[in-house]
């Protein structure tokens, strides 16, 4: 048995496995059941995207295949759901040739061209009319991989179409690709598949979050992320990534004895999708007659954002197998498919001057403004040059045509510049030296491609603070947009982000354009905003590196935001999402003596500066106290700290004589130390608390 549809048969197993999880004998005996177990539900998540247990649960079971396999090394299987993940680093990507070549397709833009083509299809064919099966066109990385005896044994890029390069390694990161698939029973001895890599939007967004939040500049496209992940030597990157795998078409098969032939394409989709492939099998719409494709192709196009991943249009096969055969190839693409390109979301347009901005951290950015062109339904007019560096790259200069493209709701960026187009006027972009706000002399860090102004009281850097202070995923505070920052600002009412606070209400309503009930609403909203949970206070802070994940992270350590300040970098570094560098950051915020007083003043202006947690509960621990120290295996802190409140205990934020209970996890400091000086306090491990709340 393999990958079975059997929902509810997995499910008891995996029940069964959690209860006997100490028993080695029954786990050692029923170790393929454990990996049948954890391939299903595998699929269900990445696959299928409708996961049947709890990522805890999945997590256990998990854990107990590797803990069994690395006790019995000899149990270990090629295709165990454990080998996926490392060693794996690949010091230069082979290449490697394609049992049969990866030809392209054959493109169309509108209902004449598709006309024409199924003109030519029906003639080859000999066929009135033709059933087709639609489906997306991927915008990712397209791979190749070949499974023998039923077993992953390679996987590559599309290289040249003839070879390509060998990501064997890197592909098996990937958990919507089968390490194993029951081909045989197919009577399948080698096969070799097609798809596509990707990376969804929401994943993509994260990314380039990320890369934002080190002050590098983002990828373009969600293809290019996909494309550049596949290429990384490092295979646990790679896993990192979240990328995804579509698999939508069989190029070659090798039969050890002929089971059962498949006859179309559709077919071909739902055996892979029953082998435990994502293949189009849900996406794909059987059609018969190219003016319904046509009408079908126009409704998905219109739905295209609505995709949680990126399509650049629709490929049209031709379902039947055996015509696919009579209408054969060219050594470009096949003529029994052809892909209906949606509109294309680039442009060019002339770069007509560069413009600095300044950043809440004081980062320069370079910013273009082009002859506004419509990408994709908005106009664009500006966009972001990143650094020095990319202006440089990209041998940019004011004057330039440029090509830019606005993928989805994708910020726009500059794909290139065509240099053979200058007609000698063009000019080169000079990166100034000093703020082109304060004046002060702009300096660059080591291992950093942003120039920046080291004026903290920059009245520039002021403003970009208190907006985003005030931005949706910050406090969120509406009515004080951007322009009403700078406005209050100038007027002097603003100068540091307490006193937004501290607004005079009475003279606005004096202004023009400010009505009593507009500025009522104003106030009700910056009053509101002072019960903003701690981490959307603690991203609003605009702490360098320290985006909307860490913040939360941060927030789930804390009871109070002024714990982070009695906390030094090692503390600091144990916490989820910081690393050194972050950890550094943080140090410094919260060290230097302005911001402790904003912080102070922030508290008695009546701002939320607690960690709201689940009030306390009755239960075996009550009026006990607990402190978490170094880090813990079995669960998170925030989830360890819920359970004490759970029970009726309280958390604590430092060592002191009122603390009943210290856990120490690995590598605990300071804390540990302190707490052996002081006889009252009960130092327990991790397994301890858990036998303590049982
Ligand atoms: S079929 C022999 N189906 O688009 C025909 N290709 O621009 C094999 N692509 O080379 C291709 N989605 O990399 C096929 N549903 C889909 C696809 C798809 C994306 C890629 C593929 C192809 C390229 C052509």
């Amino acid at each position: 048995m393999h990958i079975s549809e059997d929902n509810r048969f997995f499910q008891e197993k995996g029940k069964l496995f959690s209860e006997k999880a100490s028993d080695i004998a029954f786990i050692k005996e029923n170790i393929e059941v454990l990996r049948d177990v954890i391939r299903f539900n595998e699929r269900r998540y990445y696959v299928m995207n409708d996961p049947l247990i709890a990522d805890f649960e999945f997590d256990t079971l998990y854990d107990l295949l590797k803990k069994t396999e690395e006790s019995y090394p000899a149990l270990i299987t090629t295709d165990s759901p454990t080998q996926r993940v490392g060693p794996g680093f690949t010091k230069q990507f082979n290449t490697v040739q394609h049992l049969v070549p990866m030809l392209s397709l054959e493109n169309s833009y509108n209902a004449s061209d598709l006309i024409e083509w199924d003109r030519k299809a029906q003639e080859l064919s000999g066929m009135d009319t033709l059933n087709y099966c639609v489906e997306p066109k991927f915008d990712g990385a397209s791979i190749s991989i070949i499974y023998e005896n039923d077993q992953y044994v390679r996987g590559a890029t599309r290289g040249d179409g003839i070879a390509g390069e060998d990501i064997t390694l890197n592909l098996k990161q990937i958990k919507s690709i089968p390490l194993s698939a029951a081909f045989s029973t197919y009577g399948i001895q080698q096969i070799e598949l097609r798809g596509e890599v990707l990376i969804n939007k929401e994943n993509f967004k994260k990314f380039n979050e990320q890369l934002a939040e080190q002050s590098l500049p983002p990828l373009a496209n969600p293809r290019n992320a996909a494309s550049g992940s596949l290429r990384m030597k490092d295979a646990g990157m790679v896993g990192k990534r979240n990328l995804e795998a579509f698999i939508y078409h069989i190029a070659y098969v090798h039969y050890a004895n002929h089971k059962s032939e498949i006859s179309s394409h559709s077919k071909s989709l739902e055996m892979l999708w029953e082998l435990g492939f994502r293949s189009p099998v849900n996406e794909k719409k059987i059609i018969t007659g190219i003016d319904k494709v046509i009408q079908f192709c126009a409704e998905y196009e219109a739905q295209r954002d609505n995709l949680p991943y990126e399509i650049d249009g629709l490929v049209i096969k031709v379902n039947e197998l055996a015509l696919q055969d009579k209408l054969g190839m060219t050594t470009h693409h096949p003529r029994w498919a052809i892909a209906y390109k949606f509109k294309a979301r680039q442009a060019t347009s002339k770069l007509l001057q560069v413009e600095f901005q300044i950043g809440r951290t004081g980062s320069i950015t370079p910013v273009a403004k082009i002859q506004p062109v419509p990408i994709g339904g908005v106009m664009v007019a500006s966009i972001s040059l990143h650094n020095e560096d990319f202006i440089q790259e990209k041998d940019i200069r004011i004057g330039d045509t440029l090509l830019v493209e606005r993928a989805g709701d994708v910020i726009p960026y500059i794909v290139k510049s065509f240099p053979e187009l200058r007609q000698g006027d063009e000019m080169e972009i000079n990166f100034p030296s000093h703020c082109p706000f304060c004046s002060a002399a702009l300096i660059k860090q080591q291992e950093e491609a942003v120039w920046r102004c080291p004026n903290y009281q920059c009245a520039a850097q002021v403003v970009e603070r208190m907006i985003h202070f005030t931005s949706k995923d910050a406090m969120d505070i509406r009515g004080l947009g951007d322009a009403n920052i700078r406005k209050f600002h100038e007027l002097g009412w603003l100068k540091d982000i307490p006193s937004m606070y501290e607004l005079p209400y009475d003279k606005m309503m004096q202004m023009e354009g400010f009505g009593a009930r507009s500025v009522e609403n104003l106030k009700e909203a910056i009053e509101k905003s002072k019960s903003q949970p701690l981490y959307r206070l603690i991203n609003a802070l605009g702490i360098r590196y320290v985006g909307e994940t860490t913040a939360k992270a941060l927030a789930q350590q804390v009871n109070h935001l002024l714990d982070l300040q009695k906390m030094n970098r090692e503390e600091l570094q144990k916490i989820d999402d910081v690393g050194v560098k972050v950890a550094e950051s943080i140090y410094q915020f919260f060290s230097t003596t302005e911001n402790s007083e904003m912080l102070n003043k922030l508290e008695a202006l009546g701002l939320q500066l607690h960690s709201i947690k689940k009030q306390t509960a009755e239960g075996t621990l009550n009026g006990k106290s607990f402190l978490f120290t170094g880090s813990l295996l079995k669960m998170k802190r925030a989830e360890a700290e819920e359970l004490v409140e759970a029970n009726g205990g309280k958390i604590l934020s430092g060592v002191s004589s009122k603390l009943d209970y210290l856990i120490v996890g690995e590598d605990a400091g300071s804390k540990l130390e302190k707490a052996k000086k002081i006889a009252s306090i009960q130092i327990l491990s991790e397994d301890d608390f858990i036998q303590l709340i049982k």
